[in-house]
């Protein structure tokens, strides 16, 4: 390599001889990286640090030489982080634009860098650093988004709304349990983002271009020095795999489809017709034209993004089906993938922590609308087969009367008069009207899980102790 003015050269250039000109522009143009790789920056020039001291702990180059590569390296990083360094298309990647840009801070000694490692683990590992770190901030931003909705459980263990099946009034519950059903999801969401970091926490540096190498590397030392558990255990196997980015993009997707059932939620809840909900200012924006118009355009972008980060999980594994071991450039394509995805989770997870906190809950609607819609209906059935010994099935059929006929005096079920139900079935005693308001029904409801106050308060100080 020559020294000087190497990084206005092209790779091609650099690696001499077989490549006369630099590649033409079309080449150039599939070929780069660095238009979106140098977000990899930190971790290239970290992993050499680790590289280049583990060499010299090694005798594998000399202590002279590895404090002239780390104190290029900590240059290069602070000129990136200022702004202050100049990305060469020409040279492809990140790892070949800091590799150059060492040769022209420190001369021949940048040239030891690259001793008994390749690209291929070198990008492997700082993608995998990468990944890495973007777990740890996807868990930290989850368990904020869980706290949230613990504090309005907490806040509304008591209050009552409808619960849907179909999204169809089907029984009543509290707005906390429903707010629990989210901590839940986002529970099962960051334990498997806590998998994903155990998983990938081996350091691929060292598996060089396929095969290991030759020199006495120490490979446990640099996955000490990086923070990983341990190396990886087989070379071929290090530089072929991108799981980690493809498990990465299936937890988002999983993450984002449950963030987009809370946008649907909050979108049908904030509609007039519903009034469950009032977004704050900071989370809707109004119309140009109709003034009375508030539009959850926060909850609606958080769904649309979940269409952006599913289409990223099937391009990573499009991409990846069927390529031949080891390395082959198609896995050059994981990186945009990557990180469009995380751009657009962390969004969407700090959009909804807000909208959830912020938003106002209107419990007079929610409780008015819990009791109607005759929600309280399998409250009644449950009675006759408790008070009255009707089999469940039966209970179910005076009940489906019962409905029918406060259908036809348009009263709600516990507005008709005791009369009217005995004629249905004699067993009924006022006894009945105790269990057909909504307060009530939720109360019964105590068994492991249920929407009952006591026990959804239960719930809540199951998570509290691990949040
Ligand atoms: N820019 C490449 C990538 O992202 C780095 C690895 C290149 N390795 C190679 N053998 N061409 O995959």
């Amino acid at each position: 390599m020559a020294e000087g003015n190497t990084d206005t050269k092209s790779s091609n250039q650099m690696w001499g001889g077989r490549f006369a000109s630099g590649p033409d522009a079309i080449m150039e143009e599939i070929n780069a990286s660095i238009g979106f790789d140098k977000k990899l920056f930190a971790q290239d020039i970290r992993g050499s640090i680790a590289h280049a001291t583990m060499l010299a702990h090694q005798g594998i180059i000399s202590a002279d030489d590895k404090d002239k590569i780390v104190h290029g390296l900590n240059t290069i990083l602070s000129e990136i982080e200022s702004g202050n360094f100049e990305f060469s298309r020409q040279l492809e990647d990140i790892h070949m634009n800091v590799e150059a840009r060492l040769a022209t801070l420190i001369g021949p000694a940048a040239g030891r860098l690259h001793t008994a490692r390749s690209r291929n683990d070198q990008v492997a590992l700082d993608f995998r650093l990468w990944v890495k770190e973007e777990l740890q901030k996807t868990e930290a931003m989850l368990t904020d988004l869980i706290a949230a909705f613990l504090d309005r459980a907490e806040e509304h263990a008591e209050s009552v709304m409808p619960g849907f099946t179909h999204l169809q009034t089907a029984q009543p519950v509290t707005f906390g349990h429903h707010c629990m059903a989210y901590v839940e999801m986002f529970g099962r969401d960051r334990s498997r983002v806590r998998h994903a970091i155990e998983h990938l926490d081996e350091s691929p540096i060292g598996a060089a271009a396929l095969a290991g190498t030759g020199y006495p590397i120490d490979r446990h030392m640099t996955a000490k020095a990086l923070g990983f558990r341990e190396p990886t255990r087989n070379s071929i196997d290090t530089v072929s795999d991108r799981d980690f980015a493809i498990e990465f993009l299936a937890i988002a997707a999983i993450c984002a489809v449950h963030l987009s059932r809370l946008a649907e939620e909050i979108v049908i809840w904030s509609t007039p017709q519903f009034g469950f909900v009032r977004l704050s200012d900071a989370f809707s924006t109004g119309s140009s034209i109709m003034p009375q118009k508030k539009n959850p355009d926060a909850a609606e972008l958080v769904r649309a993004k979940t269409g952006r980060i599913n289409g990223s999980l099937i391009a990573l594994l499009t991409i990846m089906k069927g390529l031949p071991l080891a390395y082959s450039k198609d896995m050059q394509e994981d990186k945009e993938q990557v990180f469009d995805a995380a751009e657009s989770l962390e969004l969407a997870i700090a959009a909804m922590t807000g909208m959830v906190r912020d938003m106002t809950i209107n419990t007079a609607r929610m409780k008015a609308a819990a009791g109607s819609g005759y929600s309280t209906a399998t409250d009644l059935a449950d009675w006759l087969v408790r008070e009255a010994g009707l089999p469940f099935r039966d209970a179910h059929h005076v009940t489906g009367r019962a409905v029918a006929l406060a259908e036809s005096k348009g009263c709600d079920l516990s507005e008709l008069p005791l009369a009217d139900l005995q004629a249905i079935n004699p067993a009924i005693t006022d006894k009945v009207y105790d269990v057909l308001t909504v307060e009530a029904s939720v109360a019964s409801r105590k068994s492991f899980g249920g929407t009952a106050p006591s026990e959804v308060r239960k719930q809540i100080a199951y998570w509290r102790a691990r949040n």
